[in-house]
């Protein structure tokens, strides 16, 4: 779900959708926007892709000055209809909101009571009647709205016009993330994240929870006092297409390009530092929990064999969302690391908020900065993907694994548990991963064929041992997400013990087999399943001869090394899959990149 403001004398429409636009992948349910000039307010709104809103708006001018609101919505309360999009509107006001209200249900009830209609089924629309309702109680139209967003409990970015003050727009956040910027022409942008401020704003603040006010051309109003505007430089290109079918497509090939990013100035020749992290930071730690939801998650439990096998370090990894409200017992020789692409995951977010809570040392591992969770953690390490758009995460996931791997190697070199040798062997290693990840798209073409027969059929198994069982887990949801076909990632030893009742000719399985890391073990699960008629797509170094498809990865002398290797033939496998199904490859149903509600 994406939110975006404007004060302004440009093409006011053109600013909303074009705003909207870099955050279209953020929420796709429907789109809207509301445009007041001279006291007027006029709204349009349009279900699905934002496309449907621009051809709706063709005919709409707005020349001149004014203000106006934008929304991209990911449905949390009603239906994606035309009704439930945003703005939502009063008899002379319109919000667009981020976020969920939880306490919507009394407050409409009292609402309704008074006498108030309700055209959708949002928990959004409230704000909107219980500000007309607050204007009559208050002399002025801020306290208004300060009364309204305080009888608000849940999560939430929201932008409100109203035409008692035609050149103003109300906001107020608490728990999704919203940006203010200006510029010296006097005009004034909001968006959930920075990207559609690039080349706009100046300056930006990122706002801090419970942050309330007014914006006009002439001037800023915020309370707590607290916005803190900094520059904002960077450049439009890098968020577009490039010439590639899909942002995915892109962001697989630009992998190798990230990863060097990643390393620079951490990786070297013998030695591995994270400036970030103080030279005390380790002290009084003896175990570590990591805790993040979907693809980061994922990128977590990979990390939780490294930790172990290198810095001999007990870990634990929770799914974000179980660990909120299981009553964890946290100690305070546990460090907590949340991964997130985007900082912004609400789950993820009230995870570290508990963990700082209870005294716990905690670090981001993120992709974006000041996002919520970066401003919140004790530490931070940028992975430096660059802005990812494919909801299905690929370089994101790579660059987070490679942060953990490179994570694992400094923790033991600090706590000795690998000599200076294993440790420059180690590093050596990492430093051939940019080469291995272009390597890697060769086979671009071959997942390209073999999409075509691995369409059929009534399920998938991705199964690998290790760390390459999180690859599969990660194969397998790339896999859901984007191509909607059924696909479990699984251990492949535990397949035996029930999902092997599964197996026939129908039921796809992408076997992971690494010839550095238990080949045999998997080997031989993979012939019992050959020996029940799955048809087996093995991806390895080694020709298998059991295989009904292979796809041939280039031989590596690290497990690593073969791990990068084969999520980029995951990645491309559902992607070209999902190509074939005509399914929007970056925009998958029922998605959203970063999802800031709980
Ligand atoms: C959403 C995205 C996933 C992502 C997950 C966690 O569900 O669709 O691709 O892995 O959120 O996001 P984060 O930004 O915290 O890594
Ligand atoms: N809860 C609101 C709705 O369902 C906002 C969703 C969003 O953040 O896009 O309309």
């Amino acid at each position: 779900c994406g939110i975006v403001g404007y004060i302004g004398k440009r093409e006011i429409k053109r600013q909303l959708i074009e705003g909207l636009r870099e955050l279209e992948y953020r929420g796709y349910d429907s789109a809207g926007i509301a445009v007041m000039q001279n006291g007027k307010i006029q709204s349009f709104k349009a279900v699905g892709k934002l496309s449907n809103l621009d051809e709706k708006t063709k005919n709409f001018e707005t020349e001149g000055p004014g203000v106006g609101i934008g929304h991209t919505r990911w449905a949390t309360h009603g239906k994606p209809t035309e009704l439930n999009a945003h703005p939502h509107m009063g008899e002379y006001s319109y919000v667009v909101h981020n976020g969920i209200i939880e306490n919507y249900r009394e407050i409409k009830a009292m609402l309704e009571a008074d006498g108030v209609t309700f055209l959708s089924q949002t928990d959004t629309e409230v704000i909107v009647h219980l500000f007309e309702k607050e204007i009559e109680r208050h002399s002025d139209l801020f306290s208004a709205f300060k009364a309204t967003i305080d009888q608000l409990d849940g999560a939430y970015a929201v932008l409100l016009i109203t035409q008692k003050a035609p050149d103003t727009i109300f906001f107020a956040r608490k728990g999704s993330p919203m940006i203010i910027g200006r510029n010296r022409q006097g005009e004034v942008f909001f968006a959930s994240s920075d990207a559609p401020l690039i080349g706009e704003a100046e300056e930006v603040a990122y706002m801090e929870d419970g942050t309330i006010g007014y914006a006009t051309p002439d001037l800023i109003h915020s309370e707590p006092d607290a916005l803190q505007f900094v520059s904002l430089s960077g450049d439009k290109l890098t968020a577009q297409k490039g010439g590639y079918r899909f942002f995915m497509e892109k962001e697989i090939y630009e992998q190798y390009q990230v990863m060097g990013d990643t390393m620079i100035g951490r990786v070297l020749d013998d030695d591995i530092v994270f400036e970030e992290l103080g030279k005390t930071f380790l002290e009084g730690i003896s175990r570590i929990k990591l805790c993040a939801c979907g693809t980061s998650y994922h990128a977590a439990l990979t990390s939780s064999y490294l930790f172990e096998r290198q810095a001999k370090m007990p870990v634990n990894v929770e799914i974000a969302s179980e660990f909120r409200y299981k009553e964890p017992l946290l100690t305070s020789d546990t460090l907590f690391i949340v991964i997130s692409q985007s900082g912004e995951t609400a789950d993820t977010l009230e995870a570290l908020k508990m963990a700082k809570k209870a005294g716990l040392k905690t670090l981001a591992i993120c992709n974006v900065d000041n996002s919520s969770i970066v401003r919140l953690a004790d530490a931070t390490i940028l992975t430096r993907a660059g802005i990812e758009k494919g909801v299905a995460s690929t370089k994101a996931f790579a660059t987070q694994v490679m942060v953990l791997w490179m994570l694992s190697i400094f923790f033991a070199k600090k706590r000795a548990t690998l000599d200076n040798h294993t440790v420059k062997e180690e590093l050596r290693f990492m430093s051939y991963v940019p080469k291995v990840l272009q390597k890697a798209l060769d086979v671009h073409e071959k997942c390209k064929r073999l999409s075509k027969r691995y369409l059929h059929g009534h399920g998938f198994f991705f199964i690998g041992r290790d760390i390459f069982f999180p690859l599969a887990l990660e194969g397998a949801l790339k896999l859901k997400e984007i191509s909607y076909l059924h696909a479990e990632g699984y251990p492949a030893g535990e397949m035996k013990h029930g999902p092997i009742a599964l197996a026939d000719a129908e039921l796809f399985t992408i076997a992971l087999m690494p010839k550095t890391l238990l080949y045999e073990k998997t080997k031989s699960n993979v012939e019992e399943l050959s020996a029940r008629d799955s048809t087996i797509l093995s991806i390895s170094p080694e020709m298998f001869e059991l295989a009904d498809d292979f796809i041939l990865t280039h031989p590596h002398k690290h497990p690593m090394l073969e791990f990068f290797e084969m999520m980029v033939v995951e990645q491309l496998l559902a992607m070209e899959i999902s190509i074939r199904l005509g399914n929007d490859v970056d925009m998958p149903r029922n998605l959203a990149k970063s999802v800031t509600v709980e």
